[in-house]
């Protein structure tokens, strides 16, 4: 089995590259550009004979010979999917229909990381894999959620018109080892916070939930999804769901006392509840891992 990962030098990607490495005959191929990942989050398998890393942007086409496709490769951090918006754009849908072309010459199959950003700012909560989603399609995270959506549409127009087999999985924020110490996302921001003795900053009203889920436990989700049946869309996630004051008083206690929280001004289209309702994946992917 020889399989690609794009995005496989980020958080989610290395973690996923280590698990199918542990498969004693998988071949492993990584897609990457660097712009949020990094060669130190793949370090041991370099030079390894069943691994390969190559540094390309997914917006152009990737000649490979492959059986499966993992498509991570976006960045997933606000500060960072916002800093080139158009290029958001192009990495979801380019780079998407790029990895489909591939899949669709090869007869492989092919996994995309979509996001709980797929439902925006949600009237239905906890989020279930049918409903729409409540999106600003011209918003400044519009690049991300709405490029995320039309990937999502690519894929099941490459099933119903080639049968190319997919798999989508939305995922709710993640944590854990090889987050970028200062890519923005809020576990590693108060954690940073809390180390250097800055004030925890809390956006406004403090009062917006998110879900957090282990990385390694996502991963595991992942990899069933790809093994499995079912073409998705699956909810891949922790339902335990938290304020963000609630998150700011966990880190404070756990790493410093001492640490101030503030609060500061939000950014334009934050969701105010986040919580994903796992029902469809504990029935069709079977145990999670203890
Ligand atoms: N971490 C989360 O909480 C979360 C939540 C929802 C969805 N996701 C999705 O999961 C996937 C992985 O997320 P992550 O947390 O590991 O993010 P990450 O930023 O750590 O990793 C993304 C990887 O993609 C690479 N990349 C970005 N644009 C590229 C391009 N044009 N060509 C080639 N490589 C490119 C980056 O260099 C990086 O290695 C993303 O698709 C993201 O949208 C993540």
């Amino acid at each position: 089995m020889r399989i690609l990962v794009t995005g496989g030098a980020g958080l989610i990607g290395s973690h996923l590259v280590d698990k199918l490495m542990e498969k004693e005959k998988s071949e492993v191929i990584v897609a990457d550009n660097y712009f949020t990942g990094s060669k130190d989050n793949l370090k041991k398998w370099i030079g390894h004979p069943r691994f390969e890393l190559i540094r390309h942007d997914i917006i152009r086409p990737l000649f490979v010979e492959v059986d499966q496709i993992y498509h991570l490769a976006c960045p997933a951090s606000p500060i960072f999917y916002k800093y080139n918006s158009v290029k958001t754009i192009k990495t979801n849908v380019m780079g998407t229909l790029n990895m489909l072309g591939l899949a669709k010459r090869l007869r492989a199959r092919i996994l995309f990381t979509s996001t709980s950003e797929v439902y925006g700012d949600s009237l239905e909560h906890p989020q279930k894999e049918t409903y729409w989603g409540n999106v600003n399609p011209i918003g400044v995270r519009s690049c991300y959620d709405e490029g995320k959506r039309m990937a999502e549409t690519l894929m099941f127009d490459y099933h119903r018109q080639y049968g190319i087999e997919i798999r989508i999985a939305r995922i709710f924020n993640t944590y854990g080892p090889r987050m970028n110490i200062d890519d923005g996302r809020v576990v590693s921001n108060f954690i940073a916070q809390a180390i250097r003795n800055e004030p925890l900053t809390v956006q406004l009203p403090g009062t917006q939930t998110r879900s957090f889920c282990y990385v390694l436990d996502l991963v595991d989700g992942l990899t069933q999804l790809m093994e499995g049946t079912d073409t998705g869309p699956i909810n891949l996630g922790n339902p335990g769901e938290f304020t963000m004051n609630e998150l700011a008083k966990a880190v404070q206690e756990l790493i410093n006392p001492e640490v101030q929280i503030s609060e500061v001004e939000n950014t334009p289209d934050d969701p105010r509840q986040r919580k994903p309702d796992i029902t469809k994946a504990k029935e069709r992917l079977g145990v999670p891992r203890t």
